[in-house]
C-alpha cells in the first residue's frame, strides 16, 4: 500500500488547521484543509451547509472529496472531525496517507476553542461536546500515530510529527 500523504485526524480544536500547514510548509508538501475545500466549492460556509441542506449532505459532499483527493500525494490533510468516522472515509484515507490523530481533553478543546465557536456541533453545552468527544475517541484511537497536544504549542506538535514519521513515510 503506498502511503504518500499524512491525513491529519483528531476532534475539532485540536490544532488540525495549523498544525497541517505549518508541517506542510516545513515538507514543501501541498496542504488542503477538507472544510475549507467543500465551502470553496459549495459557496457556503460548513455552518450554512448544516444549516440549509444538513449533516447528511456535508457528509456526502466530504466523501467526494476525499475521493478526489485520494490519489494526490506529498499533500498534507486536515480533515473535519467528523471524517474519519464513516467507514468508507477511514478506507480511502489510510489508503492514501499515513493517518495521525492530534489529542487534546475536552476542556482544552472547548478553553481553545473559547468565544469563536463556529462549528455546528459544538453549540450545545460542554456535556454533548464531552459525549461526542467521548464517543469518538475509539476511533481517533485507531490512527498510525497519536500525538498528544495538550501541553504543546503548534510548533511543537510539528516537530513530534517529524521525528515520528521518519522512516515511516517517503519524505
Ligand atoms: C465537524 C468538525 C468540523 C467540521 C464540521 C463537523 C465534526 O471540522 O467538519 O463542523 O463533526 O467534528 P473541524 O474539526 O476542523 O472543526
Amino acid at each position: 500500500m503506498k502511503r504518500e500523504n499524512i491525513v491529519l485526524i483528531g476532534f475539532m480544536g485540536t490544532g488540525k488547521t495549523s498544525v497541517g500547514k505549518r508541517l506542510a510548509k516545513k515538507l514543501d508538501w501541498d496542504f488542503v484543509d477538507t472544510d475549507a475545500a467543500i465551502e470553496e466549492i459549495s459557496g457556503m460556509s460548513v455552518s450554512e451547509i448544516f444549516r440549509k441542506h444538513g449533516q447528511t449532505r456535508f457528509r456526502s459532499e466530504e466523501t467526494v472529496l476525499i475521493k478526489r483527493l485520494m490519489n494526490d500525494k506529498k499533500k498534507v490533510m486536515a480533515t473535519g472531525g467528523g471524517t474519519p468516522l464513516k467507514p468508507e472515509n477511514w478506507e480511502i484515507l489510510s489508503g492514501t496517507g499515513i493517518i495521525i490523530s492530534l489529542y487534546a481533553p475536552i476542556d482544552t478543546i472547548l478553553e481553545r476553542i473559547g468565544t469563536k465557536n463556529d462549528r455546528p456541533l459544538l453549540r450545545e453545552g460542554r456535556e454533548a461536546a464531552q459525549e461526542l468527544w467521548l464517543s469518538r475517541q475509539p476511533i481517533y484511537n485507531q490512527a498510525d500515530l497519536i500525538i498528544d497536544t495538550t501541553e504543546l504549542d503548534v510548533d511543537e506538535v510539528v516537530d513530534e510529527i517529524m521525528q515520528k514519521i521518519e522512516g515511516r513515510i517517503e519524505l
